[in-house]
């Protein structure tokens, strides 16, 4: 058998990139102000800033465009996708809505009190600021593993099940529900094993809590759980994703991840408990029940992506990506952290960058570095985004200077990934002249979308 896993697809429709060069690039992230949030995208070679809605649809997906039904009640299309939704979760209840944070917060407008608290293995920003905004306490228990970039782990993303026990006990009134996150971005794109997700059902459900997954990945975190936990390797990834969701009571889901397609979300329930209050909630957000955000094509489309997103020759292509490029990285001596995970790598700065000072935003700095080396967007992962300017005027930092390289789905080849290894390595050579930056202007929350930075002399 050859060595090299081949894309498992050919390319029928393309969308030419435009190369810049560095003069242009350096004028550009001027009149950006330092901020890679702020660039067209029309002036990035390799646009690696999220994984989230930008993947390339199949020719089945835009032929299924086509059949979209847009009746505004009882569309045909919602009964297509309701049927391919039950057949992998085998929860009864299907609501769409327009993207994941739509599903977060119906879900808990409808469910949660304010003063409750909800545990998850690491909480996505918009699902903690969904939590928050209604009022409740968001907790991270990731094992501790989870947290060391440099340390080796199957499962980095499971859960702490010993901090889940103690605080049911002390703190159980308070808990609607548990929270798991699959696979866990937040820590790094990391797998959930089976073995967690079982256990920590059980223990929810010893106290009488029911178990909600984040699954925007969950076609990922069934591969890895193929690949690396004893007694899946035969199993179809198809029945493992089926097994996950067995454990849980319902979950929420951002479909512009494994679901393929560029926008659409969902929320599914088992039990109709619920129901009315969420069904309530999404008339009046985001739709009538049988379309909740999205339009009769949407729904065709994430239909056969759903599907697509689940078959394993994709899949291991998919998770052999990132591991390749973190395989080019580890050759040039550069830190990330490992194993790679599903969506994306995220490379740790202070191995490229050493000698910058916390306070220079190293990881930032190599964000734009990336860019003026070779036109690359990835995302800061550090102390712009987790740090904060606190009334006197002092800094707090972020543990982990980290930048993101998330990778739409099948949209970049091989040759894409070799450019980006050859491009970080230069980064490297050349860390005694990259920049650090200040912030010279910054909103009171969300600072790196919009803060204006300025070159450290
Ligand atoms: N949960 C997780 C784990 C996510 O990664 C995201 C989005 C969401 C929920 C929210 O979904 O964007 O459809 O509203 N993550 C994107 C990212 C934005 O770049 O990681 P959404």
């Amino acid at each position: 058998m050859p060595k090299t896993l081949i894309e498992p697809f050919r390319i029928k429709s393309i969308e030419p990139i435009r190369m810049t060069t560095r003069a242009e690039r350096e004028r550009l992230l001027a009149e950006a102000k330092l901020n890679v949030f702020q660039l067209r995208a029309d002036d990035v070679l390799i646009d690696w800033l999220t994984d989230s809605g930008t993947g390339a649809m199949s020719s089945r997906q835009w032929g299924a465009i086509m059949e979209g039904d847009e009746s505004y009640a009882g569309a045909r299309s919602f009964y297509r996708l309701q049927q391919v939704v039950q057949g992998i979760t085998g929860m009864a209840h299907f609501v769409p809505t327009h993207q994941g944070r739509a599903a977060e917060k119906v879900l808990f407008a409808a469910v949660c009190k304010p003063g409750q608290l909800v545990p998850n293995n690491c909480h996505f920003d918009t699902t903690r600021a969904n939590l928050e905004y209604a009022g409740v306490e968001a907790v991270d228990l990731v094992i501790a593993e989870g947290l060391q970039p440099a340390l080796i782990h199957p499962f980095k993303g499971d859960i702490d099940l010993a901090r889940v026990e103690a605080l049911l006990k002390s703190d159980g009134a308070r808990i609607p529900f548990g929270m798991l996150t699959v696979t866990n971005n937040t820590g790094g794109g990391q797998p959930v094993s089976m073995a967690n997700i079982r256990a920590y059902s059980a223990l929810l459900k010893r106290h009488g809590k029911p178990l909600i997954m984040d699954v925007c990945r969950f076609a990922e975190n069934a591969m890895f759980i193929k690949m690396r936990e004893p007694g899946y390797e035969h199993t179809p990834v198809k029945d493992i994703a089926r097994e996950m969701f067995s454990y849980a009571d319902g979950a929420t889901m951002s479909a512009k991840k494994d679901g393929m397609v560029n926008i659409g979300g969902f929320i599914v329930l088992r039990s109709d408990e619920w129901l009315d209050a969420v069904r309530n909630d999404l008339i009046m957000m985001e739709g009538f029940p049988t379309y909740g955000g999205m339009a009769g094509r949407d729904l065709e489309a994430l239909a056969v992506g759903l599907d697509e997103g689940l078959d394993e020759d994709y899949l291991r292509y998919r998770l052999r990506t990132a591991e390749y490029l973190g395989e080019r990285l580890e050759a040039a001596g550069i830190g990330f952290v490992k194993p790679t995970g599903g969506h994306a790598v995220y490379i740790d700065a202070r191995t490229v960058l050493p000698d910058m000072p916390v306070a220079h935003y190293p990881a930032w700095a190599l964000c734009n570095q990336l860019y003026l080396e070779g036109g690359i967007r990835g995302v800061e992962v550090g102390s712009v985004m987790f740090g904060k300017r606190l009334p006197d005027g002092t800094e707090t930092f972020h543990p982990m200077e980290l930048v993101r390289l998330a990778f739409p789905r099948r949209m970049y080849t091989q040759s894409h990934f070799d450019y980006a290894a050859e491009v970080i390595a230069e980064a490297k050579q050349h860390a005694a002249s990259v920049r650090g930056i200040r912030i010279v202007k910054q909103p009171p929350f969300l600072r790196h979308f919009t803060c204006e930075c300025a070159w450290v002399e």
